[in-house]
């Protein structure tokens, strides 16, 4: 299936680690222009390079932005949109990863998955009329199942950014902008979250896995897969959707 994205101007937060990185190269590898940040100035000038060299003809720019200052994000999406002319994808792949239920862990998932949200759809949706763009939203199987993070600011944050999502997808339609979420389970990365369970809470990690019915946690590809069909015109009539890529981990229908 041809996706139709070389070209295409997309931003991705988050993009050094874990799945916004699959999701950069993801676009990369469909021809996109893709620009990523994070908190990290080391780890971005070090996927940026990694990245020069991985795909030579590719242009990947990283910037040193935390999605949690309204400032730096505005400045971020702006300054994008002038350098190419143009934007055509937002994906919103940052999460403060919340699972303490405390005033400070509600106050960083707050500020960094639902205003950061906010903060990063509003600077984009002008450019994005302009071209007719896309918005995609990273959530999570713990917006909508009680499960090990709960209770925490971590699972409503994710419902909310499902609900905040579906919301922009009926407000744009008419205006040629679609809005979608794609929800992850649980995604092994040998670096990421996962990996790091694995290593550091045995237990934990073999009782997360016992529940996954596939037998396996997920890769990291097969978010950026469904995140880039979501982004691409074969999906020019799906908009307001989630889509949980868990492999079956969620006992709720889905309707
Ligand atoms: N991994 C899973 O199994 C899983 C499952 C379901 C949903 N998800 C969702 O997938 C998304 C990515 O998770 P992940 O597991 O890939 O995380 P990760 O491996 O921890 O990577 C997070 C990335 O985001 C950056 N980042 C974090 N906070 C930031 C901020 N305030 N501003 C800018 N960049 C920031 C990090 O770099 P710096 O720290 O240097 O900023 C890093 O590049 C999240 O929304 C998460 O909820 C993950």
């Amino acid at each position: 299936m041809h996706l139709g994205l070389e070209n295409k101007v997309v931003l991705v937060t988050g993009g050094t680690k874990g799945i916004g990185r699959s999701i950069t190269r993801g676009f990369l590898d469909e021809g996109s222009i893709v620009h990523f940040c994070s908190r990290t100035k080391a780890d971005v000038e070090a996927s940026e390079k990694q990245l020069a060299k991985d795909y030579p003809q590719a242009k990947a720019y990283g910037s040193t932005v935390d999605v949690a200052d309204q400032t730096q994000l505005e400045n971020w999406v702006t300054s994008c949109a002038e350098q190419n002319g143009r934007l055509d994808v937002v994906v919103a792949n940052v999460s403060a990863l919340a699972i303490e239920d405390t005033a400070e862990s509600w106050r960083k998932a707050f500020e960094t998955d639902l205003l950061g949200l906010h903060v990063l759809t509003q600077a984009a949706i002008p450019h994005l009329e302009k071209t007719g763009g896309n918005i995609v939203t990273i959530s999570s199987v713990s917006g909508r199942d009680i499960d090990f993070t709960t209770p925490s600011p971590y699972g409503p944050a994710k419902a909310a950014v499902i609900h905040y999502t579906a919301s922009l997808a009926r407000k744009l339609a008419p205006k040629g902008v679609r809005a979608n979420t794609c929800s992850p389970g649980n995604i092994y990365i040998n670096d990421g979250v996962w990996g790091n369970v694995e290593k550091n809470m045995p237990e934990l990690f073999k009782s997360q896995m016992d529940k996954n019915p596939m037998g396996r946690m997920g890769k990291a590809e097969e978010i950026s897969d469904v995140v880039c069909f979501l982004a691409s015109e074969r999906a020019s009539f799906v908009s307001g959707t989630n889509v949980c890529a868990d492999g079956a981990l969620c006992q709720g229908v889905q309707f």
